[in-house]
């Protein structure tokens, strides 16, 4: 078993990830390059670039032996894949449509998984100043105060998130439209804030009590299964049974019944795997 200094890694990546954060927070308002990745919707600037690399250069000095998954070194033909070598899973912005329109429900997310499991997770939103933060087994935090998932089990009294995604692929759009017509009347209310990541944070704080989607990767969801979790939320396949981290698909709740109760509700979609 591979073993790592996770207080170490933890005080790295907390320092990384605040600098990084002035280029999104400094940006956010400016004209930006924007280019498309796999269909029109699916967006990537100079920033979520250059973020990327400043964590892993950074990251790669002070652990010369971690491995990477990075939206966007995937995005420029790199593998993704995940081994029991410690590896950092990085989104360097999440909510690129939001970063691109100013909208600021934007944040950085990194994760640190050794032996394929979640050590340490941070989700930053340096525009609006929100530090969600997890090392294994000691809680979540929210700029230092320590959040708990929300204890609804009903559906009927639930805030949801749902999320449309970054790819009108017509059989996927049909099953998110479904669910959503099937949901909508079902729950308290319905929200999407185009940020996988900072999604999960709302679970984690209680914000929300629920969210699904289908077609996020890896790296939108590596940091926040471990927040959700130490916060005392479930995360898990929308299916039920555990969480596949490359399946691109994810379901979490403030509680198990809630969560039991969508995963027998939602219709199901499989997708090409990461
Ligand atoms: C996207 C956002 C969005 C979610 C998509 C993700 P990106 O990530 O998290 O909310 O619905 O599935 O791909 O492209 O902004 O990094
Ligand atoms: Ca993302």
């Amino acid at each position: 078993m591979t073993s790592v200094d996770t207080n170490a890694c933890y005080m790295a990546i907390v320092q990384l990830t605040k600098e990084a954060g002035k280029l999104v927070r400094e940006r956010i308002w400016n004209k930006k390059t924007v280019q498309t990745k796999s269909c029109e919707v699916d967006l990537v600037t100079e920033t979520d670039q250059q973020v990327e690399r400043l964590l892993i250069e950074g990251l790669s000095s002070s652990f010369p032996d971690h491995k990477f998954i990075g939206e966007e070194s995937t995005a420029e033909g790199l593998k993704c894949e995940l081994t029991d070598a410690p590896t950092w899973i990085i989104d360097p912005v999440d909510g690129t449509m939001n970063f691109v329109h100013g909208y600021p429900n934007v944040c950085i997310s990194v994760a640190l998984w050794v032996n394929k499991v979640a050590e340490i997770g941070i989700i930053y939103n340096p525009v609006l100043e929100q530090f969600f933060s997890a090392q294994k087994g000691k809680g979540a935090f929210l700029n230092g105060n320590q959040i708990h998932a929300s204890s609804e089990t009903e559906l009927s009294k639930s805030l949801m998130i749902m999320e449309f995604g970054t790819s009108r692929d017509p059989n996927k759009m049909k099953v998110v439209m479904e669910n959503m017509q099937m949901l909508v009347p079902l729950v308290h209310g319905t929200r999407s804030s185009g940020s996988a990541a900072l999604n999960m944070a709302m679970v984690a704080m209680g914000a929300a009590d629920a969210y699904f989607e289908y077609g996020i990767h890896a790296w939108d969801i590596a940091a926040g299964d471990l927040i959700v979790r130490e916060a005392g939320g479930v995360v898990m396949d929308p299916a039920g049974g555990p969480l596949d981290l490359m399946s691109r698909r994810m379901l979490c709740a403030g509680t198990d019944q809630l969560a039991e109760k969508l995963t027998a509700t939602v219709k199901q979609l499989y997708l090409e795997r990461d």
